[in-house]
C-alpha cells in the first residue's frame, strides 16, 4: 500500500513539474515533441567547431556587457560590444562562410547591431543601452529559431 501511494505521489510530482515547465516555456515544451524544423546550414565539422566557439564568445560578451553596466563601466562595455559583437573583418568573413544567404544577412545585421550597441553604451544612457542590447539579442533569438548547424 505504501509503495502504491509513493508511486502515485511521484507520478503527481512529475506531472506537476511538467505543467510548471509548460507554463514557463510553452513554446520550447511543445517544440520538443516535434522534429527540428529549423534550416540546417550543413556546416563542415571544422566550421561547426569554429562557429560554436564564436557563439560561446558572443554569450560571454553579452554577460560581460551586462556585468560592466551594473558597475557603471559604460566605456569598457562599449569597447567590449564593438570588439566582440561588432562587425569586425573577422566576423564579416565568418558570416559569409555560412553558405546560406539568409543566415549570412542575419549574421551581418546582428554584428551591425553590435556596433550600434557599442555606440549606445558609449553615451552612458542605461535605457538606450538596454534597448540596444534587447535589439541585438533579438538577432540571437531569431537566428537560433531559424537555423541549426
Ligand atoms: C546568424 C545566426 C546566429 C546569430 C545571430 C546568433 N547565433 Fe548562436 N548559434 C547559431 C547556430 C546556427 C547555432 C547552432 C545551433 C544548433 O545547431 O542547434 C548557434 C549556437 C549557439 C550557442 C551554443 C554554443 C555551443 O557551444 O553549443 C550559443 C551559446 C549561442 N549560439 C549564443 C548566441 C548568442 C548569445 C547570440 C547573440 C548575442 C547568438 N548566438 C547569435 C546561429 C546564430
Amino acid at each position: 500500500m505504501i509503495r502504491i501511494m509513493m508511486g502515485v505521489f511521484i507520478a503527481m510530482m512529475c506531472l506537476n513539474a511538467a505543467y510548471a515547465v509548460d507554463e514557463i516555456m510553452p513554446m520550447e515544451h511543445h517544440d520538443m515533441n516535434v522534429t527540428d524544423q529549423r534550416i540546417s546550414l550543413n556546416l563542415s565539422e571544422r566550421m561547426k567547431r569554429h562557429q560554436l566557439a564564436d557563439m560561446r564568445a558572443h554569450l560571454a560578451a553579452i554577460n560581460g556587457i551586462v556585468g560592466l553596466m551594473t558597475e557603471n563601466r559604460f566605456a569598457e562595455a562599449s569597447k567590449l560590444a564593438h570588439e566582440k559583437l561588432g562587425l569586425t573583418p573577422e566576423m564579416q568573413k565568418m558570416c559569409n562562410m555560412l553558405g546560406n544567404e539568409k543566415a549570412a544577412a542575419m549574421g551581418l545585421a546582428f554584428h551591425k547591431s553590435g556596433d550600434e550597441l557599442g555606440d549606445a553604451l558609449a553615451t552612458g544612457d542605461v535605457n538606450r543601452s538596454l534597448s540596444a542590447l534587447h535589439n541585438t539579442m533579438q538577432y540571437c533569438v531569431e537566428c537560433h529559431a531559424t537555423f541549426r548547424q
